[in-house]
Parts: C-alpha cells; structure tokens; sequence
C-alpha cells in the first residue's frame, strides 16, 4: 500500500511532458522549469514581459548556447497561443520542447538542429485568453486578451494610419523581444483552418497589390516556407478548406489574399525586423478533444522541424572593416528586392538573408565606408544546416563627399511606427538616401565629440 502510493507519487511528474493534454499557465510554468532544469547545458529560460492579468510570458530557449547568440548560428522562433482559444499551437509547442530536449545526443536530426541553430519557443502569448476559453471549436470567447483586444491587429502596420495607437501588454512584450535578438525564422501558431499564411497581411493599394494578393519583395522565399510546412505535414498540403470555400492550393495562401487585416504580427515581424514570419493555421477545431491531439502532434512534428531547418536558406556572414573589424548598421541589400525596411548588420556586424539557391548581386552600404556589390552563387543551405558564409570587407570612404541631408529615414528604429504613405514603395528610400542621412548623423556626432 504504502509502496503504491509512493509509486503513483513518482509517476504523475514523470509522465507529465508526455501526456496530451491541456495544461493551464501553472503547470506549463512547472513544467518549464523542470525540462530547463533536466536539461540545462542545452535550455535557457525567461520571461519576456507579463499578460495583462499578470501571468509570465515564458521563453524556453534551445540550443548548444543556449543563454547567448553565436556568430554563424541563426536565432530561430516559434510563438503560439495569440488567439487564446487557439490551442493546438500550445500543446504542439510542449511536445516540441520535450521531443528537442529527450532527442539531443540521440535523434540526429534534433542533434544537427540544435548544434547549429538556436531556437526560442513562446508556447503561449495569451494565456490569460486560454485561461477564459470554453473548450469549444468555433466560439470565440478567449480570443482577446483579458482587455478584450485582438492580439493579431495590435502591432504597428506600415500600410495604415489607421491601426490603434495603444499597444498591449503582450505585445510590448513581443516588440521590445525582437529588439533583444535578430531573429532570422519565424512561426506564428492558430487554429480554425488548416492552411500555412504569409506576408503580407495588409497593403495601401501600392505596387505590392497584385491580382489580389499583397505581395512582398521575397515572395519567392515565403512560397517556399510556406510549402516547406504545408508538404511535410500530413494533410495541409491536400488544401483542406475546413468551413471556409477559400482556395488553398497546396496549403497555403497569401494573407492579404485570404482575408486583409490590419495590425498583424507577421507582417510587423517582416518588414520591421527583417524577421521573416509565417501564420500557420494547425486545426479546424480551435479547440479540439484532449483525444486529437496525439494526431495532431503526428501529423505536424515533420513539418515543425523541417521548418526550423529553413532557417539555414541563402547567405549569413559578417560585414568587417579594412581592420577585420565588425561594421554595424551596413545595409545589405539584394539585387531586385526593394525591402520596405532595409536588411542591416548587428552590433556583431552579422547579417542573415533568407534566398533560394541561385545567383544574386548584394550591395553592401555603410556611410564611413566605400560600397560593395558581388555576385554570389547561393547553395540549398539547410541540407548542410548552414547558410552559406560570406563576410564582407568594406574599404574606408576617401573624403570630400557632397551630402544631402534632407532626406529622412522611415525605418532607422527596429520598432519604428511610421506609416509608410500610399504607393509605399515609392516613399521609400533608396539606399542611397538613407546612405545620407546615416553619414550625416555620423558627421553631427563627430562634430560634437
Ligand atoms: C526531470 O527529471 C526528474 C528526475 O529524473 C523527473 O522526475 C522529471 O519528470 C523531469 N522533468 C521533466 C520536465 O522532464
Ligand atoms: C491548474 O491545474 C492544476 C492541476 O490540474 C490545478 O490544481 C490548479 O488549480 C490549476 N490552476 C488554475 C489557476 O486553474
Ligand atoms: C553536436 O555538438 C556536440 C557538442 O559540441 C558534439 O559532441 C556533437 O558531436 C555534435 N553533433 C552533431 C551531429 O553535430
Ligand atoms: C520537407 O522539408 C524538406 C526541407 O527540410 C524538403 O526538402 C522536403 O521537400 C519537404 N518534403 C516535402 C514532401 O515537400
Ligand atoms: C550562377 O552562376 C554560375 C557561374 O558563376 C553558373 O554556372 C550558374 O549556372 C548560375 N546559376 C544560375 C541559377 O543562374
Ligand atoms: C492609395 O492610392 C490608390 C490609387 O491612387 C487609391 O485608390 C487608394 O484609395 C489609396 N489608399 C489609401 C489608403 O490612401
Ligand atoms: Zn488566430
């Protein structure tokens, strides 16, 4: 007797990360604090901001250095939850963490993913909406944040003037994280249709309108991730529609294409921190019976870590001075993509850019330095988990250069909230002009020094 009771003791913690069921905020807190106490040369845990109601917004963080970026190891993110009754992201994201953790050192995919790649995981960016959801797979109660807001149309939008000026707690949060890592790869978990949705989400009528769709200068690339998820899961690719009569060929639509909305986070991620990031739609129930989900987890855990793997797309390497030395804010712009907001090195002087094989000119801009084009042939990367490795030597600018400074520049803050104008892509500055205005700040900060 007193042996079974000890038994059963031991059991209930032991099998906790395996079970498929719904876990409320204080038990996915228990549980992450236990896998990032098993597993603490590979895990890292934080908090990224607080709910409304005062709930953690817990980050697990996966990889070989888990507390801290590596040169040549791209940062990579999955967020679920957003909807609060959407959940199937949550527990997908659980059950992704156990399966990474129990597979290093033994799975040799979950191995190379991990040693060359560093992965943060939001299991839940609404869990005061999951705390007020009814299990139903419709309904919307718990959609909202405990404000009753939309967390999906809260985000500054570069297409309108229009979106709202207050900004919630969650999604400060979300902000001021984008602004603490220069994530590559993103993901974003819903449910209430089985489809993979990209960028972008909104448009003003510009040159990005296209038969409908709102498309992005690296369209080619969100195609491909898209189809990456969409094939390797094991049904979204067949263009299950659920309830809606949208066309979903292969899995998966563009979002403006689908349906236009305002404030979203995908596009926020995009076009202001150069982040890109993908909406993927998991179940047509939002809510589905605990005894779904181990289909569920089947039917995605392929296309989850493939997913991750594209991380590892086109080029990454640093931009170094004529000393060898990191060169911060350089843009690195391609050839025929006109980004809303430039590409930029980090303080690190690294860059990330997400390509399909081929062979693409970049031109490497920095006001103290004299630009840099190449032509360089790009390889399919996540095969080898690496982009391929270019750095780039820039020369110091001769003086006597004429500079015009009344140009300003839309996107110089990563969280910036300028609205771009109509026809945005015609208000945005060429390199050359934001070139300008960075050599002008520069000289305003040597005068004064
Ligand atoms: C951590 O390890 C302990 C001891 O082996 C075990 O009881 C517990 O279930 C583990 N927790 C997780 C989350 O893996
Ligand atoms: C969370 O679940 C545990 C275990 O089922 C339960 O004891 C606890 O009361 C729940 N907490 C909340 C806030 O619902
Ligand atoms: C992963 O990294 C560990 C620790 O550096 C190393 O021992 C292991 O061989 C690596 N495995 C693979 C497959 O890269
Ligand atoms: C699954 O993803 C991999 C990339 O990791 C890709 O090469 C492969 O073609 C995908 N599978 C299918 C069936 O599309
Ligand atoms: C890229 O350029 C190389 C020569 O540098 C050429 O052999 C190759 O066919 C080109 N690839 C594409 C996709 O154009
Ligand atoms: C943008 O310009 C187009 C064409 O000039 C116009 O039809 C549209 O209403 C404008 N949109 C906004 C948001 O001003
Ligand atoms: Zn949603």
């Amino acid at each position: 007797m007193l042996f079974l009771t000890l038994f059963s003791f031991w059991i209930t913690p032991l099998s906790f990360g395996l079970e498929f069921q719904y876990h409320n905020s204080t038990e996915v807190e228990q549980y992450l604090r236990g896998i990032n106490r098993n597993f603490s040369h590979i895990t890292h845990l934080h908090s990224i901001g607080k709910s409304v109601e005062g709930r953690e917004l817990w980050v697990l963080i996966l990889g070989q250095s888990p507390t801290e970026h590596r040169t040549g190891i791209p940062e990579f993110k999955y967020v679920g939850n957003m909807h609060g009754n959407e959940v199937v992201g949550r527990v997908l994201l659980l059950q992704l963490i156990d399966f990474l953790t129990k597979g290093y050192m033994n799975d040799p995919l979950v191995t190379k993913l991990l040693n060359s790649t560093r992965i943060h995981i939001l299991p839940s960016m609404n869990p005061d909406g999951f705390q007020a959801s009814s299990r139903d797979c419709m309904y919307s109660l718990g959609r909202f944040n405990n404000n009753g807001v939309d967390l999906n149309r809260n985000f500054p939008d570069a297409f309108s003037s229009t979106t709202e000026e207050v900004r919630e707690k969650e999604v400060v949060a979300v902000m001021e994280w984008l602004k603490t890592e220069k994530f590559v790869l993103s993901a974003n978990l819903h449910g209430g249709a089985v489809v993979a949705s990209y960028p972008y989400d909104n448009s003003n009528g510009g040159s990005e309108l296209q038969g409908g769709s709102s498309i992005s200068p690296d369209n080619d690339v969100f195609i491909h991730l898209a189809q990456t998820y969409s094939f390797n899961h094991s049904s979204m690719h067949k263009g299950d529609s659920c309830y809606d009569s949208k066309d979903f060929t292969g899995g998966i639509t563009n979002g403006f294409g689908w349906y236009p909305l305002q404030g979203g986070m995908q596009d926020y991620n995009y076009v202001w921190a150069q982040c890109l990031e993908i909406t993927l739609e998991l179940s047509c129930c939002k809510f589905p019976p605990e005894s779904e989900l181990p289909g569920l987890w089947n039917a995605n855990k392929p296309a989850l870590l493939a997913y991750i793997q594209q991380v590892h797309l086109g080029l990454k390497g640093q931009v170094l001075d004529s000393n060898g030395l990191p060169v911060q804010n350089a843009l690195v712009e391609v050839e025929g993509r006109r980004n809303l907001c430039p590409f930029t090195t980090d303080a690190n002087g690294e860059y990330y850019r997400l390509l399909l094989p081929g062979n693409y000119t970049i031109t490497v801009t920095h006001p103290a330095h004299e630009p840099l084009t190449e032509t360089i042939s790009v390889p399919y990367g996540p095969d080898k988990f690496s982009a391929l490795t270019h750095n780039f030597q820039l020369q110091r600018r001769l003086s006597g250069s004429t500079l015009d400074t009344t140009v300003t520049y839309p996107c110089s803050s990563r969280n910036g909230i300028q609205y771009l104008g109509n026809n945005s892509a015609a208000l945005v500055p060429s390199a050359f002009t934001a070139l300008t205005v960075f050599t002008a700040l520069l000289l305003h900060r040597l005068q004064l020094s």
